[in-house]
């Protein structure tokens, strides 16, 4: 039996630039999965990389190196990523990993046993310069399609799938199934694909022209399809073929999200997979649209990629993340621009949401001594309404989670953000606090704004979950809101007069100006990884380089330098003098007795003509500057790797 809930993404081709469009699949997965564990679900939500296949054998060969050394390069561009914006994915499958080539190895074979996939010949055309196989439908006026040079004529054998066999039963099941594809519109297209009949699946290519992929169990002188091997990862990781108990404790997956450019491979060639391994089917496969930037297709070519590490940068993580689930309807397309992001900054989160707290809390210092007072005396219509849309919102939001309607979701929480702020105007707790005789419905105002604010971080929180965790660390709230549930903790009346606030720095601090120039984000470097595919470095290489802890001994300044202090270092064994560019963000006093990392093979050099044995390391983020330390104490000199 199933018990828990299992969520997604598309495992994102290892070769691309991570983009918006990769951001936003993976935050709404996010979302749901973060939802569902505040839920009380037991959730398992995995994200990853599709690593074989022609397109990465060839970047690999441009740069003259092995295929899994330059895949291991590029990972780390999307794993980067999805830390900078608080994914909690609970696994993350790269294709090249044994234990899901033993699992889409164990697939083909049993497949293959049961005569699912068979060998069959035919008749194609070969660009003997590109090494690549085309059928006549492809050829240009009897041309390779790509390089337009001659190609000749092959004939070449392939396995294949018997995927036709199952047209008839995936029409019904789609037809029997509502939510098995959404939204409608993409179900209906995928019924109108199945109107025209199904071919089988080829799902080898011939070892000759494509070694960069899983090899066929039963030939070994094919790989498999990197379709056929990347669909695999949805039921490779939960533990099919290896674990079965586990398998069974996630599947069937409750959402597929996808984009809807790679809807027919999902809704055709993996339901049929599934059908032909007698794997009941996922329970929906959700395929959203399409980000466009400021009203253009986003393209390299066109140098209009945007970087989620831009926008973070400048914008925030809490911010993107909500402006990608606000601004576009999920399922339909959407557009990225700079001034709509601003605007959402600037209107749903600087003025509603974030003044909503800021002034709460400013009432609560001023009115009741920093206290969350009770609320008293007997409840006046304004704060029954107000109680009673916190109230509703649970049933609202649960109907718009249910159907993966984020931005309705956002909408509904924000009418009460909406409601909350025009309740104080009219409640006027200022003029309250000015009469004696109506302390308590002031104390009850200021209640009841901090009660619902608590609420709706329950809320916000699996959209900006940083945000959520901040709100409730100002309204003097202990615990982690991350494990708070969502059943118990949405009820009204759960707040504790009492509570000590802590009011902090604003929110989300208003955008005045952006200039025209930067509005939009060129995709010239992507500074996720250290590791930028064309500088990636052999293990040998980084074995070179000796990093040694080092305690400071003594530390000064560097006449006529703002810039440069000068060192002395214990390494254990022996002590050096080393000068460091650090003078602007450490005094030296602060950095006597404090361990840190050296570079203890560097050749010396001279830095205003003083000598400098090693170099120390430090992280740098915009004016930030920090010296890396140990995380445990340990003797100087210790080993760095
Ligand atoms: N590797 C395959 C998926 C295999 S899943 C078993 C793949 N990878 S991809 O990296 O090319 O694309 C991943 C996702 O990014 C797709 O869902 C695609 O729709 C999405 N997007 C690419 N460009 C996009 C936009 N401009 N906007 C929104 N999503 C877009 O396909």
């Amino acid at each position: 039996m199933k018990k828990g809930r299992y969520i997604t993404t598309p495992i994102y081709y290892v070769n691309d630039v991570p983009h918006i469009g990769h951001a936003y699949t993976t935050v709404a997965a996010d979302v749901i999965a973060r939802y569902d564990r505040m839920c009380g679900h037991e959730v398992f939500f995995l994200t990853g990389t599709d690593e074989h296949g022609q397109k990465v054998q060839e970047a690999a060969a441009r740069q003259g190196r092995p295929p899994q050394a330059y895949v291991d390069g590029m990972v780390g561009r999307f794993q980067g990523l999805w830390k900078a914006l608080n994914i909690s994915n609970d696994d993350f499958i790269r294709t090249t990993e044994e234990r899901h080539i033993r699992v889409v190895q164990g697939a083909l074979d049993l497949l293959y046993k049961k005569g699912e996939i068979y060998l069959d010949s035919y008749e194609g055309w070969y660009c003997l310069p590109d090494e690549r196989f085309w059928m006549e439908k492809d050829l240009q006026e009897g041309k390779c399609p790509d390089c337009g040079r001659a190609v000749e004529q092959i004939t070449e054998s392939n396995y294949f799938f018997r995927m036709s066999k199952y047209q008839e039963w995936l029409i019904e099941y789609i037809k029997a199934h509502p939510d098995y594809i959404q939204p409608s519109v993409r179900r209906n297209e995928v019924l109108g694909f199945l109107q025209k009949p199904l071919g089988d699946l080829c799902i080898s290519r011939p070892k000759s022209r494509l070694s960069w992929g899983i090899p066929l169990p039963f030939d070994e002188n094919y790989v498999t399809y990197v379709w056929f091997d990347a669909l695999v990862n949805y039921i490779s990781i939960p533990g099919y073929l290896a674990d079965m108990d586990r398998f069974r404790k996630w599947w069937p997956a409750d959402f597929h999200l996808i984009g809807k450019d790679i809807l027919t491979t999902h809704s055709v060639y993996w339901s049929t997979m599934l059908r032909a391994l007698d794997i009941e089917p996922p329970k929906t496969i959700f395929a959203h649209g399409w980000w466009t930037v400021e009203g253009e297709k986003m393209s390299k070519s066109r140098g209009n990629v945007v970087n989620p590490i831009d926008v973070i940068r400048e914008f925030g993580v809490d911010p993107f993340r909500y402006f990608l689930l606000r601004e576009m309807t999920f399922g339909l397309d959407g557009d990225f621009s700079k001034d709509a992001m601003v605007r959402r900054i600037n209107g749903d989160l600087a003025n509603d949401i974030g003044n909503l707290l800021s002034r709460t809390l400013s009432m609560i210092e001023k009115y009741s001594g920093g206290i969350v007072p009770a609320s008293q005396g007997a409840e006046t219509p304004q704060d029954t309404a107000l109680r009673k849309g916190v109230d509703g919102l649970s049933e609202r939001v649960d109907h718009f989670m249910e159907g993966i309607e984020f931005s309705k979701a956002l909408s509904a929480v924000w009418e009460v953000i909406t409601s909350a702020n025009r309740y104080i105007d009219e409640s006027a707790p200022w003029a309250l606090a000015k009469d004696d005789a109506k302390r308590a419905c002031l104390s009850t105002v200021l209640y009841n704004s901090a009660e619902l604010l608590r609420i709706v971080s329950l809320y916000i929180y699996p959209y900006m979950p940083e945000t959520a965790g901040e709100m409730w660390g100002q309204l003097g709230i202990e615990e982690d809101i991350a494990s708070a549930g969502l059943q118990e903790g949405r009820r009204w009346g759960g707040l504790k007069p009492g509570l000590r606030i802590k009011k902090g720095k604003a929110l989300f601090p208003r955008i005045e100006k952006i200039e025209k120039t930067e509005r939009i984000w060129k995709m010239e470097k992507i500074e996720v990884s250290t590791q930028k595919s064309e500088e990636t470095i052999a293990i040998e290489d980084f074995a070179k380089i000796k990093l040694r802890i080092a305690k400071v001994v003594t530390a000064e300044g560097v006449p006529g330098s703002k810039k440069l202090l000068k060192l002395l270092v214990d390494l254990g064994d022996e002590k050096r003098q080393v000068v460091a560019g650090i003078a602007a963000h450490y005094r030296p006093e602060e950095l006597i007795g404090k361990s840190i990392v050296i570079v203890a093979n560097l050749k010396p050099a001279k830095l205003m003509g003083i000598e400098s044995q090693g170099m120390i390391l430090a992280a740098s983020q915009g004016e930030v500057l920090s010296l890396i330390n140990p995380e445990k104490d340990i003797p100087p000199g210790s080993i760095v790797k």
